[in-house]
Parts: structure tokens; C-alpha cells; sequence
């Protein structure tokens, strides 16, 4: 447990996961309180999703706009049940894809669920989490836990509770450090309507993992394609510094972010893994950020298939162009 000594560090206290640590989790969400929790994907930043004005001072702490609905952690099909319809192809996907980096949005049931977390919208999005330390903090808690990433809103999300600290430190009770997530890169998120399956955010579980297990062709809905839920705005995932993409040869001063053969000051897989550079995002768009200073950023193209697609997808909405 590290006690933050000046009044220029992050204030959170960042604990490992033990008994202690879940259970006082689950107390700190249930008194109303935020605290952030590791997941395979990205850090999350919790809440009660039962109680408003918990779920408020998330909007508050990231400075979300209040028409961008949150996700629902839940511990699995059972506890979805009591908050969305679960129609049988959402059944299927769960069944395969949980616990796990999917996320499903569903028609809304009558609930204790607070008005917030959907931001008027009649649909819910529900994902149950693979890990085994936040799984035990939402049984702690008995409800589920509304979670965006924890990140100031737009900027890279956390992938490492020093990330969440640095940006959100002073904002939240505790932070449970679960180390590095895995994956990296946020959940793949699709929405569920009859007999069809559309992706609203790809990430690494891919559209082809998707049509093996339903049978259902799903509709791309992507940075490419068009901004599409409501949060997905254009500038997200935003380091300091400029973004320039596709990027074989830099330009003196810029900062390079290689991939495979491609090198660079960084590189997020010399062998050309797609799983191990979506692991590597936004950890090593952080190192550059730091190192350009402002500058610019220049990007390795990364292939588009696989979890590249969705890698593409944050880098082309990092290098969008900013609000003024
Ligand atoms: O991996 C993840 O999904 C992480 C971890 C913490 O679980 N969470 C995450 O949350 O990425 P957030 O808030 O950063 O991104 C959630 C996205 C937003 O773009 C939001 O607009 C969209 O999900 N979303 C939430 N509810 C929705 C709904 N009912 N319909 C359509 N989009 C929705
Ligand atoms: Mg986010």
C-alpha cells in the first residue's frame, strides 16, 4: 500500500487485491464512494450502479458529458437478467464471450438501476468482466458496477493503476492495482436487436469470433464507417502531442512509434503481434506523449484485420482533430 506524502501526488490509495482490499471496495461502492478496478481491458472507474449521485461523480471526476452512458459490470448472465433482456443470440454471445472483453447492449428493464448510468437511452450495456479480483468486488457489492474507463474524458485510457492515479489520483478512494491489463485496449462492444449483431466498438474479440459463434454476419460500425454511440466522438483517446498515422519514415523531431519491421523510438511488437501492440497501446502512446513534449507523434501502420482493426479504430480517433 503506498501513502501518498505531498500534496503534489496522486492522493488514491493504490492497494494489491487481498480479502481486505475487495471487501473494502465493495464498502467504499457502497457507501457511494468511486474506486477504481483493474480489468482485462482497461482500468475501470466504479461505481454503484444502483445509486444517482454515485454515478454522477463519475461524470464529474472524468468530466464525461452526460449523454455518454456508461457500461454495467456485472458477475454474469444471472445478474444482466434482472437489468436487460436477454433475447437468445445475446445469450449465446455471452455464454461464449464471458467473462470476458465483450460488451452487450440491450433493451433496458424496469430496475433499481440509476437514471444516470443509461443517460436516457432505453438500452443498457452489460459486461462481465474476466477478472477475478473485480468479479469478487461486484459479488461483494451485490449489484453491479458502473464503470467507464478511468481516464479524464478523451485523453488514453489507464492500463495500469499509476495511469489511473496520475490522471484521476486525487479523485477517487482507492484504486485496486491488478497490475498491467492484459488485453489493453477497451471492450468490444455490440449491440443485439433480433437476429442481427452490430459492432459499435470493435476491440479484440474480432467481427469473425463473432460470426462463429452465431452464425449472423455483424454490421461494422467503426471509426471508419461512422461515429456512432454516444460517446464515440471524434477526438478520443487524445495524447498531448499531434498524431500522424501510417508513418514508414518520420520527420526529424518526431517521436516514432514503430511496428514489426517498421522502427521506431518505441515499437509496439518487433515481431508484428497485433495482441501483443494492442497490450502495448496506450502504455507506449503515454512514453512518446512524454517524450515529444508536445510535439508530434508519428504512428507505424498497423494491418487492418484481427485486433488491428480495432487498434486502427483508437489510433485514428487519437489523431482526429481536436476541439480548440
Ligand atoms: O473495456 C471496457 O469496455 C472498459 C472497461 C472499464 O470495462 N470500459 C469502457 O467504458 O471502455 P467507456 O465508458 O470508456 O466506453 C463505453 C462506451 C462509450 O463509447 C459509450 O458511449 C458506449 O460504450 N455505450 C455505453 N452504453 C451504451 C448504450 N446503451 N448504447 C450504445 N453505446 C453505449
Ligand atoms: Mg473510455
Amino acid at each position: 500500500m503506498t501513502q501518498p506524502t505531498t500534496s503534489t501526488e496522486p492522493h488514491a490509495l493504490i492497494v494489491k487485491p487481498s480479502p481486505d482490499a475487495i471487501k473494502t471496495a465493495a464498502e467504499l461502492l457502497g457507501s457511494g464512494q468511486l474506486v477504481a478496478l483493474p480489468t482485462e481491458t482497461v482500468y475501470g472507474l466504479g461505481a454503484d450502479a444502483c445509486n444517482n449521485d454515485a454515478v454522477k461523480g463519475i461524470y464529474d471526476a472524468k468530466g464525461r458529458p452526460s449523454h455518454n452512458p456508461l457500461i454495467c459490470h456485472v458477475t454474469g448472465k444471472e445478474m444482466a437478467a434482472a437489468y436487460v433482456n436477454i433475447p437468445p443470440l445475446a445469450e449465446k454471445l455471452m455464454d461464449h464471450f464471458w467473462p470476458g472483453p465483450f460488451t452487450i447492449v440491450l433493451k433496458r428493464k424496469n430496475s433499481p438501476l440509476a437514471e444516470r448510468v443509461t443517460a436516457g437511452l432505453e438500452t443498457l450495456a452489460v459486461r462481465c468482466p474476466g477478472q477475478a479480483d473485480t468479479l469478487a468486488v461486484i459479488t461483494a457489492l451485490g449489484r453491479p458496477i458502473a464503470a467507464p474507463s478511468a481516464n479524464p474524458s478523451g485523453k488514453l485510457s489507464p492500463t495500469a493503476a499509476e495511469h489511473v492515479a496520475e490522471g484521476l489520483g486525487h479523485k477517487v478512494a482507492l484504486i485496486l492495482d491488478g497490475g498491467p491489463s492484459p488485453v489493453g485496449i477497451e471492450s468490444t462492444i455490440v449491440s443485439v436487436k433480433g437476429d442481427h449483431v452490430t459492432v459499435l466498438r470493435p476491440g479484440s474479440i474480432t467481427s469473425d469470433q463473432i460470426l462463429a459463434v452465431t452464425g449472423a454476419v455483424p454490421i461494422q460500425r467503426n471509426a471508419q464507417s461512422q461515429i456512432n454511440a454516444p460517446g464515440q466522438l471524434s477526438s478520443h483517446y487524445a495524447p498531448n502531442a499531434a498524431v500522424r498515422l501510417n508513418v514508414t519514415h518520420h520527420k526529424s523531431g518526431e517521436v516514432m512509434i514503430g511496428f514489426g519491421s517498421v522502427e521506431g523510438d518505441f515499437n509496439l511488437s518487433a515481431n508484428g503481434d497485433l495482441d501483443e501492440a494492442a497490450e502495448k497501446l496506450f502504455a507506449t502512446m503515454r512514453l512518446a506523449d512524454e517524450k515529444a513534449a508536445g510535439g508530434t507523434i508519428a504512428i507505424a501502420p498497423i494491418p487492418e484485420h484481427g485486433v488491428g482493426i480495432a487498434i486502427n479504430d483508437r489510433l485514428i480517433r487519437a489523431a482526429a482533430p481536436r476541439d480548440p
